[in-house]
């Protein structure tokens, strides 16, 4: 069992910032998934843990010892590598034998715990295999049963399931989640995928720009996004940019584009004239029945089949407006509609300058 702590790191390439005064602690036996777009620095941060890479600034510590003079070999962690960084002259069992042997466990235990990793990432069979004989995905469950195989108290993996098909991956994702449970590893796991994110963290890491937007469990931060970018990246919210336009009593009123006013709860005092924006999921709009406040005119640009749902697209005075509905609702494309975005389902978020809703919004 190990404790991670990430005090304010810093690292810089030339003039970019790659990891801009990250603070993080990783409990025992926590799995934590740094989550966030390409180039935001998820690789940086993960190398700096393993001990490849120096901070310029900061410090690492692992159980309140400070390790950041401390060479990788000596750090107990291990690295699962976006590139997998197998041995090319290395066969398949030698190569996840490696760290057993560089421990000097007797060969009886070796063979065991070899086979037992093989078994365990669908390998068996390919033991006397050279990486360039394995598809991407064996190569990635090499480099995988690699480093489970030292059963470090620290797994750093950086999208260690990217190569692997849809249903292979759900099945590692339950195999690694067991696994982490029952050998009390903790695990900062890297990926881009909000989905693998959601269903597998104790906590998420949101990063952007090498800068921390929000650490919380994904009910949290799928919940209660602390800003735009959090509330854009995860899920499909849309966001309404406005401006304070009344405030009392725990209600505020949002003026939004064409004139149209929205209202939100919240709990702070925001001065009127303020900047905010204002977020809500597609799964949580819906077509409006008989209500009154909160509804929006619009028109169906886009009626998408998703299979458990349908998504209409609705070009709206807010702009456009993604809404879940059920999957056999009979809507045509061009009709008008109405939309109900209520109130308990409103997130408010400070300032506007995130993405407007026309702007970057896919299905
Ligand atoms: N050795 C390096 N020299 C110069 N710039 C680097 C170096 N390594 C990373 N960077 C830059 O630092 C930033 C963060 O890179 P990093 O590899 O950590 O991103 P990432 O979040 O892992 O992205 P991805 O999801 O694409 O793997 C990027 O702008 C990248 O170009
Ligand atoms: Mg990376």
């Amino acid at each position: 069992m190990a404790h991670l702590t990430l005090q304010s790191l810093v690292k810089r390439f030339g003039a970019v910032i790659a990891v801009d005064r990250v603070s993080l602690e990783v409990g025992s036996g926590e799995l934590l998934c740094l989550l966030g777009p390409s180039g935001c620095g998820k690789t940086t941060l993960l190398r700096m843990v393993a001990g490849f890479l120096r901070p310029d600034e900061g410090a690492i510590a692992i159980n309140g010892a400070p390790v950041t003079e401390v060479p990788p070999e000596k750090r107990p962690t291990a690295m699962v590598f976006q590139n997998y960084a197998l041995w090319p002259h290395k066969t398949v069992a030698n190569t996840v034998a490696f760290g057993l042997r560089v421990r000097r466990l007797p060969p009886v235990r070796i063979r065991s715990k070899v086979a037992e990793m093989l078994d365990l990432l669908g390998l068996t069979g390919l033991e006397d295999r050279y990486p360039r004989e394995l598809s991407g995905g064996q190569q990635q469950r090499v480099a995988l049963a690699r480093a489970l195989a030292v059963e470090p108290a620290i797994l750093l993996l950086d999208e260690p399931l990217a190569n692997l098909d849809a249903q292979l991956r759900v099945h590692m994702r339950a195999e690694l989640r067991q696994l982490q449970r029952k050998l009390g590893t903790t695990m900062l796991y890297v990926t881009h995928d909000q989905e693998e994110a959601l269903s597998l963290s104790d906590r998420v890491a949101v990063l952007q720009q090498g800068r921390l937007e929000q650490v919380g469990t994904p009910e949290e931060i799928y919940r209660r996004p602390a800003t735009s970018f959090v509330a854009g990246f995860i899920g499909h919210s849309n966001l309404i940019a406005g401006t304070v336009a009344q405030c009392e009593g725990g209600r505020l009123s949002v003026r939004i584009r064409g004139g149209f006013t929205l209202e939100v709860g919240s709990a702070d005092l925001i001065p009127v004239g303020s900047a905010v924006t204002v977020a809500i999921r597609a799964e949580d709009a819906c077509l409006a029945r008989q209500e009154t406040m909160n509804v929006l005119p619009g028109t169906i640009q886009l009626s998408a089949f998703l299979g458990a749902t349908r998504r209409l697209t609705v070009a709206s005075p807010a702009g456009l407006l993604r809404v879940d509905c059920p999957a056999d609702l009979g809507v045509r494309e061009g009709s008008a509609v109405e939309i109900h975005l209520p109130i308990d389902r409103l997130h408010l978020l400070p300032g506007n300058t995130g993405p407007a809703p026309e702007d970057g919004q896919t299905l």
